[in-house]
């Protein structure tokens, strides 16, 4: 027995030598340290020996099994220092390697430039109101004085959905929901897409987008519409910015005006932007006609109030020297990128 124990400790020591991953050096131990092993097996035979020879064979089977389990743990520290080595060499990760990139969006112009308008209002105290695109023949026309067969409203291209629906032509329609709703004072700019029958070209476009303003309170003045144009004509187009006034025709106020600025390519002394005048028109405005306020059940003996409608195209392309609208409405990331 003796003899077999040594045998089973030096084949056992043999195989372990050449162990070469975990799955095998499991098997080696059940072979030799399994309920069926090959150590367990002798054990089960000392029954038959004597008492003096029992604790002898006993104390080295218990050598034996000490041996091999040493020997197992040493190749199994082996083997996982082998397995974490591979893993380090093969999952190797180089952080010097550039990134990938996500390309970065940018705001459109037209955005970039309404978000400028916007922060020039709310700086002077305006709220922002909004109304729809389909919009009632009555808040964009005959409320603000343009009653049916007036000849204003040939001017202004109207898409009709059916007799009394229409795509807005204007952002004034919104003046009106805006005063039958609040009592003055009111203070709001209204920015939104507007909608004319025009054919496309490098000034034109079915589409664009208009800030409308409207203030009214008791007292107001021309003073107060042409100090506030003033103040954002200078946020928008630079300190050295001035503005006139020329007499025009809106049923909706009265008196009315076209306002121009002056020309931001020469600053007034004439040139290709400005074709020469020194100034540019960027809007129209004026008092809001006591009729309109009537409508809104506001009483213009006690109540005034100025307005005015800016396009939002017409400032973009003068602040970014783009010449054609379309650009504008295209997407084409060329175009875009550059801003
Ligand atoms: N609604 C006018 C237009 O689109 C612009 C405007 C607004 C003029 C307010 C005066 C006052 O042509």
């Amino acid at each position: 027995m003796k003899q077999q124990l040594q045998e089973i400790q030096k084949q056992a020591l043999a195989s372990l030598s050449e162990i070469r991953d975990v799955r095998e050096l499991e098997a080696l131990k059940v072979e030799y340290l399994g309920k069926k092993g090959k150590l367990t097996q002798i054990l089960k035979g000392m029954g038959a020996l004597s008492a003096e020879e029992r604790p002898v064979i006993g104390q080295m089977a218990n050598d034996v099994r000490i041996a091999l389990e040493e020997g197992i743990a040493d190749v199994r520290a082996r083997l996982e220092r082998e397995i974490l080595n591979n893993k380090l060499k093969t999952e190797v990760i180089d952080v010097t390697i550039p990134g990938r990139t996500k390309p970065l969006g940018k705001k459109h112009p037209l955005t970039s430039v309404l978000d400028e308008i916007k922060d020039i209002f709310i700086g002077m105290g305006y709220e922002i109101a909004e109304g729809p695109e389909v919009e009632l023949d009555y808040n964009n026309f005959e409320a603000l004085n343009i009653p049916k067969n007036h000849p204003a409203r040939d001017t202004q291209d109207t898409f009709y959905i059916s007799e009394n629906v229409v795509l807005r032509t204007h952002t004034s329609p919104v003046q009106i929901r805006h005063m039958q709703s609040h009592n003055p004072p009111i203070r709001i700019i209204c920015p939104g897409r507007v909608y004319r029958s025009d054919t496309v070209d490098a000034t034109h476009s079915p589409v664009f987008h208009q800030v409308e303003g409207l203030v009214v309170d008791k007292g107001v003045t021309m003073g107060d519409l042409v100090g506030t144009l003033q103040a954002f004509a200078k946020g928008i187009f630079g300190e050295n910015t001035r503005i006139r006034l020329r007499p025009h025709h809106f049923p909706f106020t009265e008196p009315s005006a076209e306002v121009d600025v002056s020309c931001w390519g020469c600053g007034g002394s004439g040139c290709r932007i400005c074709k020469g005048e020194g100034w540019v028109e960027i809007l129209g405005a004026g008092m809001v006609h006591p009729n309109v306020l009537r409508e809104c059940g506001i009483d213009p003996d006690v109540y005034s109030g100025f307005a005015f409608g800016l396009g939002i195209e017409r400032i973009t392309m003068g602040k970014y020297g783009i010449d054609d609208m379309r650009l504008l409405f295209e997407n084409d990331m060329r175009f875009l990128k550059q801003f």
